[in-house]
């Protein structure tokens, strides 16, 4: 039985949580609406916990140990009881352990689970691809459902599927999913992405590491996350060796076992807040951040006009007053700019004496979170084939967007509706910047990856009102 239900206590939150609940049942908000008075500066501390894109696939390697695991600092976001509820399915043991954020594994007994089973705890999430390797391993047979994530482009898996067939998988389309076997065993392989993708990564390394034999891996993602799954692996006895020029080379083993492992701080949460002080012209303090994870993030920061103070406990992120300037970013892989930290940042940019641009060159269609923030009279224009810059670092990649933002623009309250996880924390920032008040529809999103945001807005001195 799982103890899914066992939320973490934070008795000064929930206490926040239902004064905002009253004042929205009284203007009658539904569940996933909040209404956001703007115009007051986010002032105070809020903790961010582990990562939400690494905890689910630390979640994930549990099933390869031959004992039972323990994950530390795991954040309480959708994604945890979508992957934790896929586990429990297959017949892994999952309890919450004495701290918050503490989560046990037990992958003693194993067991195929039923495709329909399967498909209703999928939800709106992409990490089942990555039970792939693991139950192959375990059963040698896996089957996977449609997947969700954020419609932020196409989503393809081609480069999962690859990989795969190469450490001898057979995989057959089905039209609920994917089904996977491994008639003869899984095998070492070389590998080189067309491109360094972290889910394809996390694929090569969850299959790779009781595969017979060595496997290259050429052009892999070395993300702060993909660091942390390494590490995660190589105390369960994986061999894994992180060489110069993006190439993972891995010696499989015969057996794993169970690892103890505190997640990575989460540093797209913590880019999140930070563009939400700076846009506020606020002061908040993210405790758990760190420099070296963010230090591309920082950077910008500075540039944009932003200032911030580095603590062991944490980072304080802060408008030092004065006008905002304009820049223009280029997203990137690690350690470039992140891709999930544009949304968020673009409402602070509208603030801006000027105009920004930004290259997002990793997916193909993550600006269409800009309509609504130019209904509320931001001015930003998106350009669907890209820019042409010439004095850019990196060519132009084969599909790219850019936007411009010119500001600044002083923006008014609206009604708008979440269209994914960043932009939708992006219209939070808009509502908390805007003049006069704001309603955040179909906040549900968010909840996949921002841990207790309501309580966070209500500590940071936010005013609106939530039913929740
Ligand atoms: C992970 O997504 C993150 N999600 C994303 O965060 C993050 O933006 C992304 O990595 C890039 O860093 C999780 O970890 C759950 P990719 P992932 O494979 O693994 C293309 C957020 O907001 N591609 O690195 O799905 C793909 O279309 C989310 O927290 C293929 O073409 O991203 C994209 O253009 C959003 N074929 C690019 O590669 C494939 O088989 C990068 O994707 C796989 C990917």
């Amino acid at each position: 039985m799982t103890q899914l239900e066992h939320q973490d206590d934070n008795s000064e939150a929930s206490g926040l949580k239902k004064d905002a609940q009253k004042a929205g049942a009284r203007v009658g908000l539904t569940s996933d609406e909040i209404i956001i008075n703007g115009g007051r500066p986010l002032m105070g501390r809020i903790e961010v916990r582990g990562a939400k894109n690494l905890a689910p696939k630390a979640m994930v390697a549990a099933l390869l140990g031959k004992t039972p695991s323990v994950l530390r600092n795991v954040p309480n976001v959708s994604d945890i009881r979508v992957v934790a509820g896929l586990l429990a399915l297959h017949g892994v043991l999952v309890t919450r352990g004495e701290e918050p954020g503490e989560w046990r594994f037990d992958p003693s007994n194993v067991e195929i689970a039923h495709h329909a089973d399967i498909d209703a705890h999928a939800g709106s999430s992409r990490i089942p691809i990555l039970f792939c390797g693991p139950l192959l391993h375990r059963l040698g047979e896996a089957f996977i459902p449609d997947l969700g994530g954020c419609r932020i482009g196409d989503r393809p898996i081609d480069f999962h599927l690859d990989a795969l067939r190469k450490f001898g998988a057979v995989v057959e389309k089905l039209p609920s999913g994917i089904s996977l076997t491994a008639p003869n065993g899984l095998h070492g392989a070389n590998i080189e992405l067309p491109y360094p993708s972290v889910g394809a990564t996390e694929q090569v390394l969850l299959t790779s590491v009781l595969a017979k034999g060595q496997t290259e891996l050429r052009n892999a993602a070395i993300e702060p996350e993909i660091t942390d799954l390494i590490c995660i692996l190589q105390k369960m006895g994986a061999i894994i060796t992180v060489e110069p020029n993006r190439v993972i080379f891995i010696e499989g083993v015969e057996e794993l076992r169970g690892y103890d492992h505190r997640a990575l701080f989460d540093r797209n949460e913590a880019a999140s807040w930070a563009s939400a002080a700076l846009a506020t012209k606020g002061d908040v303090f993210v405790g758990g951040a760190r420099q070296e994870e963010m230090m591309t993030f920082l950077n910008v920061f500075r540039k944009v006009g932003g200032d911030f103070d580095i603590q062991d406990d944490g980072i304080r992120f802060f408008h030092p007053g004065g006008e905002l300037k304009p820049v223009t970013i280029e997203t990137d892989v690690h350690p470039g700019f992140m891709t999930d930290w544009q949304q968020p940042l673009v409402v602070a940019l509208t603030q801006a004496e000027g105009v920004s641009t930004i290259h997002e060159t990793v997916y193909e269609n993550r600006f269409g979170f800009t309509d609504a923030l130019n209904k509320m009279g931001a001015n930003i224009e998106v350009f669907r084939d890209g820019l042409h810059d010439e004095n850019r670092r990196v060519k132009r990649r084969e599909f790219e967007q850019a936007a411009v933002i010119s500001g600044p623009t002083p923006l008014k309250g609206a009604e708008i509706e979440v269209p994914d996880l960043r932009g939708g924390f992006s219209y939070l920032i808009a509502g908390l910047t805007a003049e006069g008040q704001t309603k955040v529809t179909n906040l549900g999103i968010i909840s996949r990856g921002y841990e207790n945001f309501i309580e966070k807005l209500r500590l940071l001195g936010a005013d609106f009102v939530f039913e929740g």
